[in-house]
């Protein structure tokens, strides 16, 4: 079980930082988190965040007066890597302003692949580091202040520490992260990540429980169990739990009102994942499952090791269990070789299941990755053809996302309130159990609670409510 004393002595830090000196028996530097990227990445800056606490560094919104500017990046399409560059340009003017009292750093998946290079490239940079060196966050700041520093090392399974330390920031939150394995074993020939976050590590069973139980007790209602493979957990450590056992343990846990995860891949997800869903009601509605495309042609250049109708079969097994399932996938198009057909295979895979949401991408070239072997081969799609493909998806899902919510229209759904309205004062909003964003007139004391609302009005993105006379 976790040490709770920390807990109480970081808590204070998540309050806004105002202007001024900070008392002398309080935090004395600042850092600023810039993240970009996937849940990954946003845990690892939850955690950098932690320990630099622990270390007198106080969480700032405001660049221009940070002693520690981080940026957490993504690699895993080549426009991300295009807004770190000009990221570094507005802290480097920072740094400049402050006369290098600051120090600027660049982590993530951009950092593990780039490693010297970044140093190379931008001269004014301190510190160079992948997510693997997190837990040393401390150290590496202080040296950089002599020279520039870079670790980019995976580290062995035995080294390897899954940080303990609770983010100050998600403890203020009803709805907070944790992860459950590190890395990726797959080959999806596409993708980036096997390379940025090594091989896949399970997080031992007992210490993502006693993270659980930290954050449940600090108040935290929503746990989403983050990996980039989930459905593999524990398969590689003998005596270790199945992601369906390990559903289960963190649904035993008091406090623990709504339970998510993410990422599945459709070949890993077995039968004891559907039976869970009947069993956990803690399990919500919601299930990301991203497919990439309709076509077998294309899947199985993807080497997702998984056919649409096994896909389909699967969907059908979830519907059986969960028939309010709330599905949402990842979808690409134009990879290598990928014809018309091929696409009307994706859109009409789209028609059958009707998505609830999907995340839809246009391919993107990666280093390394197996993928641009094929492209010698096979030919290239033209970026037009590509992005066509990716508006006609992208206005076909729009309009089933719409009528999937209108759907829901006058029903009566729980609704785990999150906070007040970005729009309108006096609005509350939260979340369905299948992940639907609902604004509706209510108090903020409601925040943490599960209340019933009924939909009034269904836009594409959210839903509007009102509370039961
Ligand atoms: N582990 C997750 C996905 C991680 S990457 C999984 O297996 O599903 C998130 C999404 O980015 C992927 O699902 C994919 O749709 C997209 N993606 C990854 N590499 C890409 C590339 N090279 N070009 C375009 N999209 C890509
Ligand atoms: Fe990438 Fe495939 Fe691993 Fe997902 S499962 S992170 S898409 S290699
Ligand atoms: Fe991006 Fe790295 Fe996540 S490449 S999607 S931040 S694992």
């Amino acid at each position: 079980m976790a040490d709770h004393a920390p807990l109480a002595r970081t808590l204070p830090l998540a309050a806004p930082i105002e202007g001024g000196p900070l008392a002398a028996n309080g935090p004395t530097k600042r850092v600023f988190v810039r993240t970009f990227g996937c849940q990954m990445n946003d845990y690892d800056s939850g955690k950098l965040r932690a320990i630099l606490a622990r270390d007198g560094y106080a969480p700032t919104d405001e660049m221009s007066e940070a002693d520690l500017i981080i940026v957490n990046t993504c690699s895993v399409r080549e426009k991300p890597e295009q807004k770190l560059h000009s990221f570094l340009g507005e802290a480097f003017a920072v740094k400049r302003r402050r006369k290098s009292l600051t120090t600027v750093a660049v982590a993530g998946c951009v950092a593990q692949q780039e490693g010297e290079r970044l140093l190379a490239r931008y001269r004014e940079l301190d510190l160079v580091f992948g997510p693997d060196a997190v837990p040393g966050i401390v150290r590496m700041v202080e040296a950089s202040k002599k020279a520039p520093v870079v670790d980019t090392q995976f580290l062995d399974a035995e080294d390897y520490v899954f940080s303990s330390e609770v983010d100050p920031m998600a403890q203020a939150r009803v709805s907070a992260f944790v992860t459950i394995q590190k890395g990726c074993d797959n080959k999806c020939t596409f993708c980036i990540v096997p390379f940025t976050r090594g091989p896949e590590l399970s997080r031992p069973s007992a210490e993502i429980l006693a993270e659980v139980r930290a954050l449940a007790d600090s108040g935290v209602r929503e746990i989403t169990l983050i990996g980039q493979n989930v459905n593999s957990y524990g398969l590689k450590v003998p005596g270790e739990k199945t992601f369906a056992e390990l559903l289960y343990a963190v649904a035993a846990l008091p406090g623990v009102e709504r339970i998510r995860y993410t990422t599945s891949h459709p070949r890993d997800m077995g039968e004891d994942v559907v039976q869970a869903y009947r069993d956990l009601p803690q399990l919500t509605s919601q299930l990301h499952l991203p497919v990439q495309s309709g076509s077998d042609r294309v899947l199985r250049r993807m080497k997702r090791f998984y056919t649409r109708d096994r896909y389909l079969q699967l969907v059908d097994a979830l519907v059986g269990a969960r028939p309010d399932l709330s599905l949402s996938t990842d979808i690409i198009v134009g990879f290598p070789g990928e014809t018309d057909e091929d696409f009307a295979e994706t859109l009409s895979l789209l028609e059958r299941l009707r998505f609830h949401a999907s995340f839809s991408f246009k391919y993107s070239a990666r280093p390394n990755t197996a993928a641009l072997k094929l492209l010698e081969r096979e030919e290239t799609v033209p970026d037009e053809v590509a992005q066509e493909r990716l508006l006609a998806f992208q206005s076909r899902q729009r309009v089933i996302s719409l009528e999937e919510n209108q759907r829901l229209e006058g029903q009566r759904l729980d609704v785990l309130v999150e906070g007040p309205s970005r729009h309108d004062e006096g609005v509350i909003c939260g979340r369905t159990s299948g992940f639907k964003m609902v604004n509706f007139p209510g108090d903020i004391s409601l925040v943490g609670q599960i209340v019933p609302v009924v939909i009034t009005r269904a836009f594409t993105n959210s839903l509007r409510g009102e509370r039961p006379a």
